[in-house]
């Protein structure tokens, strides 16, 4: 899809704020843009400029970190808060009931609003590449926990998901996150010129991202998580919408679904869950 540079860098505060961001903080910015703007199935507005305008200009401008901690106190609320605790502009909705004991579908179609069809058109797309059930479950379920919080999203996601998945659809979920920064050009993942347009040449990921991407990069498992990034990256475009339905069958396959219902299994996550399904539960 077409990204206007210019307004996703005023939905941010501007282009000083963004150069100001660290390079994760930056990088998770503009998937949760992404995902705003494919489901609000409106296609981005073009500024005609050209790819790449503005980029080297930016670059130079790098606030300090005393101007990054004055951005910080500008806002009513921190960059890493879940879809479901703050509204993007006006107040929060109220949200439909949850049935007395929930499945992963009630929750994807009850809860996970903003989140849905980034993920849905990510596993579609999985489908459509002949990837294995798992990896498709992966890119279904990666994003997801972002209706709870943002912060290292790979790791609460997979978190959240592992009592009920495979190992190997955790461990995908988990590293996603690390590896959409690095490329591997001989299993189709060339970094995103999406990141390189935006964010310039300098991006440098966070260490803890380096370690983590070099530990992954050795294991055994490293084609799950790099094939949720092959999957991720094109999957922001306005008015496609996959219905859960395609889906169904690889739910009922590898996630295993608590009689009791999400939230009320006792396991160690399930308030997780509750959270997400309560979320105006003031304490
Ligand atoms: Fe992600
Ligand atoms: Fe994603």
């Amino acid at each position: 899809m077409n990204l206007d540079r210019r307004a996703f860098f005023v939905s941010l505060g501007g282009a000083a704020v963004v150069a100001s961001m660290s390079d994760e903080a930056k990088a998770d910015a503009l998937e949760r843009y992404m995902m705003a703007q494919a489901t609000s199935s409106t296609p981005a507005t073009s500024t005609g400029s050209p790819p790449g305008a503005g980029g080297s200009s930016t670059a130079t401008k790098f606030p300090t970190v005393a101007e990054l901690d004055t951005q910080i106190a500008t806002r009513t609320t921190r960059r890493g808060v879940g879809n479901l605790f703050a509204a993007n502009q006006g107040n929060v909705p109220h949200l439909p009931p949850m049935p007395e004991k929930p499945t992963l579908v009630d929750f994807y179609k009850l809860r996970f609003v903003a989140t849905s069809n980034h993920c849905l058109q990510s596993a579609n797309r999985a489908m459509k590449n002949g990837m294995s059930e798992e990896i498709i479950l992966a890119c279904l379920l990666h994003d997801t926990v972002q209706e709870l919080i943002k912060v290292d999203h790979g790791w609460w996601s997979a978190q959240m998901y592992e009592p009920y998945v495979s190992e190997k659809v955790a461990f995908a979920i988990r590293y996603h996150q690390a590896l959409r920064f690095y490329e591997d050009k001989e299993h189709g993942y060339e970094y995103p010129d999406l990141y390189r347009r935006i964010f310039g040449s300098d991006y440098r990921p966070e260490p803890y991202i380096q370690r983590t991407y070099e530990m992954v990069r050795k294991h055994k498992w490293y084609m799950e998580p790099r094939m949720v990034t092959v999957n991720d990256l094109y999957a922001f475009e306005p008015n496609v919408h996959p219905q859960l339905e395609q889906f169904t069958d690889i739910i009922g396959r590898h996630f295993k679904q608590p009689k009791e219902g999400l939230g009320f299994d006792g396991s160690p996550v399930a308030h997780m869950w509750r959270s997400i399904a309560m979320p105006d539960h003031p304490l």
